[in-house]
Formats: C-alpha cells, sequence, structure tokens
C-alpha cells in the first residue's frame, strides 16, 4: 500500500522542504522503502538539496513538472536519484501551475496533482509532497491528493496561531471537496534547547492541539543549516545525530499510520 503525505503549513520558512527532503532520504537510506519526493513548490527547495545529496542520478527526468502537468502524465518528468528514490523536480516554470488548472473547472482543478499521482503511485511504499508557504492551487492539489497532512510547527506565537488557522482550513477542505487524508500529526520544530518562550508556546500548543501534536521534537541544529548548502550527508557523528533527530519523528509519524490502518 501507497502512503502519500504532505507535508504543510502555510506560515513560510517552517521548516516543511528541510523536513520532506530529510524523510525521504531517510525512507530511502535507513528504511528501504521505495519513496516519490514531490517537489510542488516553484522555489524549487527540495530538488536543489536532493541533487546536491544524489548528485549522479541513475536517470534524468526528460521533461519538467510543469510539462507532465500539462501533459498529464507525470513519468518523463521523473528523475531517479538513486536505486529506491525517485523525485519529481521542480523549477521556477511550475509558477505556471495556476494557469494550467484555470483551464478546469472549478470542481476539478484542486483534484489534478490527485488524478495524475493515482496513476503512478503504485510504484512507490511513500510519496511525500513539498508545498510553497501558501494558500493556494499548489497546497490544496497537494493536500487533496494525499492520505495525511503532516504539519511542522515553529515554537513562535505567530506560527502557533496560524498552525490553528491552518488545522481550522483543513477542516473546511475536507468538507468541501470530500477529501479522504487525515491530520496526521503537528511536528514541533526548531526548539532552541534553552528558549523559555519557546517551551511555554510548545505547551499551549499541546493543550489546544491535544494528542495532534508529536512527542519527539526538532530542534535547531546548525548541522541541518549545512545539510542545505550541501546537501545531505552521513559523515561523521554529527550528521548521523542529526539524521537520527529527523528518524525519531519519522518513526513516531509511520507508527500513527499503522495503528490508523489497523
Ligand atoms: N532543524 C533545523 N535546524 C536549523 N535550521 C533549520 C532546521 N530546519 C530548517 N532549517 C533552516 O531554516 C530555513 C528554512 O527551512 P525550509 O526551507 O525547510 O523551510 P520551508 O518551510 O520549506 O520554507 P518556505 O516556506 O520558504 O518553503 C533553511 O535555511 C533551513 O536550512
Ligand atoms: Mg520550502
Amino acid at each position: 500500500m501507497t502512503e502519500i503525505i504532505t507535508i504543510a503549513n502555510f506560515k513560510g520558512g517552517v521548516s516543511k522542504t528541510t523536513t520532506t527532503v530529510m524523510f525521504s532520504y531517510i525512507l530511502n537510506e535507513r528504511q528501504n522503502k521505495k519513496v516519490l519526493c514531490v517537489d510542488f513548490d516553484p522555489q524549487s527547495n527540495a530538488t536543489e538539496i536532493l541533487n546536491k545529496t544524489y548528485p549522479k542520478p541513475i536517470r534524468k527526468a526528460k521533461t519538467s513538472f510543469i510539462n507532465g502537468l500539462k501533459n498529464m502524465n507525470l513519468v518523463p518528468a521523473i528523475s531517479k536519484l538513486s536505486e529506491n528514490l525517485d523525485l519529481l523536480g521542480a523549477d521556477w516554470d511550475l509558477s505556471l501551475f495556476p494557469e494550467v488548472a484555470d483551464n478546469f473547472s472549478k470542481n476539478k482543478q484542486y483534484l489534478i496533482l490527485q488524478a495524475l499521482i493515482n496513476k503512478i503511485k503504485n510504484q512507490y511504499d511513500y510519496i511525500l509532497i513539498d508545498t510553497p508557504p501558501t494558500l493556494s492551487v499548489f497546497t490544496n492539489n497537494a493536500i487533496l491528493a494525499s492520505d495525511y497532512v503532516v504539519m511542522v510547527m515553529q515554537s513562535q506565537q505567530q506560527s502557533f496561531t496560524s498552525s490553528i488557522k491552518f488545522v481550522s482550513y483543513l477542516q473546511q477542505l475536507r468538507k468541501d471537496y470530500s477529501g479522504k487524508f487525515d491530520l496526521l500529526g503537528i511536528i514541533p520544530c526548531l526548539m532552541k534547547t534553552t528558549g523559555t518562550v519557546d517551551k511555554e508556546v510548545l505547551d499551549e500548543a499541546k493543550q489546544t492541539l491535544g494528542n495532534a501534536m508529536l512527542v519527539n521534537i526538532l530542534y535547531n541544529r546548525e548541522r541541518v543549516k549545512r545539510f542545505g548548502r550541501s546537501g545531505i550527508k552521513n559523515e561523521d557523528i554529527w550528521d548521523s545525530r542529526t539524521i537520527y533527530m529527523y528518524e525519531m519523528v519519522l518513526k513516531e509519524l509511520l507508527r500513527r499510520i499503522e495503528e490508523r490502518n489497523k
């Protein structure tokens, strides 16, 4: 069975891309799963990091993501980065997607990605989708194509309040489009180990959002920024500790999926 997961939040710079890329890497490298990472953001940050991580792909895409969307066939737009990891990579042209979506009727334009991913999903154990920091035709398509939405939430007051708004937005979207997706969990992110305000915000979030909040936390680590510059590496103790931190969060999410599938 394929699990399709969108990592989202309409707040910018909260670590959506980093989390998507780290999860894709870990599922591939450490859990031996067949993974497709979908970079559904014209900023193409996930594509950049994964291309640095896997500089010698097995097979490059023949066409761009936007052409795949226009031709209603994503297969030629997929790169094979390693035996088990594929990438549907973005570039700036993907910003034309709203124009492509405009050609569809109102009730179909948020279901384009779902239709296309349904054609290819059987090849994968996991499909992870990165989204831009907006409530847009991108995010709506990604969410409605997914089984699960994972939110990343920074431990700042504004991030907390916009996360609450995002939860009600998801409920509305599910209702309006009879969505099948579930909110799998909210990852507390970029916590400074010593920040007292961070802890207060996190406590308040746990009270308000309850079980949706994950127990495992993503801390602020210099090494994560390095991965953004040079690609993900596993060469020293700091690399492996950083990967381990993401692996703990990922495993908590996978346990939640297992429980829901019971
Ligand atoms: N755990 C972390 N520790 C330190 N820095 C981090 C961590 N996670 C992400 N960052 C850094 O924070 C910045 C924003 O992260 P990222 O690009 O993943 O956010 P985003 O939510 O995808 O942003 P956007 O909304 O622009 O798409 C990047 O420079 C990234 O390297
Ligand atoms: Mg991003």
